[in-house]
């Protein structure tokens, strides 16, 4: 008895501790992002171990970030005034400027994603009773900068000769539910290989959470990884007013995965882009554009909407000012090597719930002009042009058009046929 007891008592010992690294296993490939501070010290406690994790963790986010100078010129253009925004963005500022600046201290250190809760919201900003559902969930994550990573593509950016580098990296955002979109960007403009010249082009997709009104499209979602390797999905609600923390994980992200992309087209999954006319467009820059480009199509001497029934509300009490000149966020393009600064700046912009605008600001932060480009047309073209391949040839990207108008253009484009 006593024998066959101490016998199933091994076996169930052994079969628990198989579960448990089984588990442990599973998770380390879910949420594979892991803390900085713990990557670092797998890597110096356990080094017969960091063989394998330098293997599946390439490069990570770098300990120091770059020296970092905010521009007079955006200090100047945000007014100093009461709305709970440009408090905020002048306090963060002063933060810098009397210590983070000489001591060279970590910003990363400052975000604690606590829910703050409604009533310090409630004395900082007085009218928040009449702002709408949505918005008070944005003023509650807006310190929340690190949600975990749950399907990320380690090797996305991985050349075979390592001297190698990808030309130009497409980051579209996109939505779970938007499969239909994402199938006709990968199979037109979003084609992942080399292209003329031999250069080297990958897409990635940008997904949240769907939201928990909708079905759950986790397991889709998955196996939509599995299958192309291109999808990266956060932790968070996908929405319209948490744009800015994808943007803000994507540069992340990017400093991790992909630290040495030349150029970064980021846009939306409804948009037409012209893959050859952007490439050319690319190669055509000199080495200072090349290295400081932010070009799109510029929207200038914006301000706030003010009515609460517009995607684009903004309440008064919320930010009161100009908006930078900033593109579109249905496409831009950016030089890959500031991702770095954009990335560190970001510590010093308070979130904003317009993407575009916050890219701008970050833009605008770091002294890049942004520079128009007129093939951007992201409000369209004539009505009459636009099923028109001849047209669209000489265009980067035109905003909107669906996947069955994308799968059209493109091969009307590239028939053998089509004279222009
Ligand atoms: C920031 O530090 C640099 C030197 O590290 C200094 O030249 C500059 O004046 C400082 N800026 C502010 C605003 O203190
Ligand atoms: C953003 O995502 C967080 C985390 O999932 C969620 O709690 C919050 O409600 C979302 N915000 C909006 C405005 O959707």
């Amino acid at each position: 008895m006593r024998i066959k007891y101490t016998k199933f008592f091994l076996v169930a010992l052994a079969s628990s501790l198989c579960l448990v690294i089984f588990y442990s296993k599973l998770k380390d490939m879910t949420h594979s992002q892991r803390d900085l501070t713990e990557m670092s010290s797998v890597k110096t406690a356990t080094p017969q171990k960091s063989t394998t994790v330098r293997k599946i963790y390439k490069s990570v986010t770098p300990n120091k970030l770059p020296p970092l100078t905010i521009s007079e010129d955006f200090r100047k253009d945000i007014p100093k005034n009461g709305a709970f925004w440009n408090r905020k963005l002048h306090s963060l500022l002063r933060h810098f400027d009397i210590a983070e600046n000489q001591t060279h201290k970590d910003p990363r250190s400052r975000f604690r994603c606590r829910p703050e809760s409604f009533e310090l919201l409630q004395t900082n900003i007085q009218d928040v009773q009449s702002y709408p559902l949505l918005y008070r969930d944005f003023l509650k994550g807006m310190e929340c900068r690190d949600p975990p990573i749950l399907i990320d593509q380690h090797s996305k950016c991985v050349l075979e000769k390592e001297k190698d580098r990808i030309f130009l990296l497409f980051a579209i955002k996109s939505t779970p539910k938007h499969f239909e979109r994402r199938q006709a960007i990968r199979e037109t403009w979003g084609r992942e290989g080399s292209y003329d010249n031999g250069v080297q082009v990958r897409t990635v997709f940008l997904l949240g959470r769907s939201s928990v009104d909708d079905p759950s499209l986790d397991k889709l979602v998955s196996l939509e990884a599995q299958q192309f390797q291109d999808l990266l999905v956060w932790d968070f609600q996908d929405s319209f007013l948490n744009l800015t923390l994808k943007e803000h994980v994507f540069f992340k992200w990017m400093l991790d995965r992909c630290p040495s992309v030349s150029f970064i087209f980021k846009g939306d999954d409804d948009v037409f882009a012209n893959t050859q006319s952007i490439l050319n467009h690319l190669q055509s820059l000199d080495p200072t554009q090349a290295s400081s480009l932010y070009t799109g199509q510029i929207i200038a001497e914006a301000s706030p909407l003010r009515d609460p029934k517009i995607k684009y509300y903004v309440p008064q009490s919320f930010y009161e000012g100009p908006y930078p000149p900033y593109a579109g966020g249905g496409g831009f393009l950016f030089s890959g090597n500031l991702i770095p600064s954009l990335y560190h700046v970001s510590f010093y912009i308070p979130f904003f719930p317009i993407d575009d605008v916050y890219t701008g600001m970050c833009f605008k932060a770091l002294g890049i002009s942004s520079a128009i480009h007129s093939g951007f047309k992201t409000f369209d073209i004539r009505e009459q042009d636009r099923e028109n391949a001849c047209v669209h040839q000489d265009l980067l990207l035109v905003h909107k058009r669906n996947p069955q108008q994308t799968m059209r253009l493109w091969r009307n484009m590239h028939s053998s046929m089509l004279t222009c």
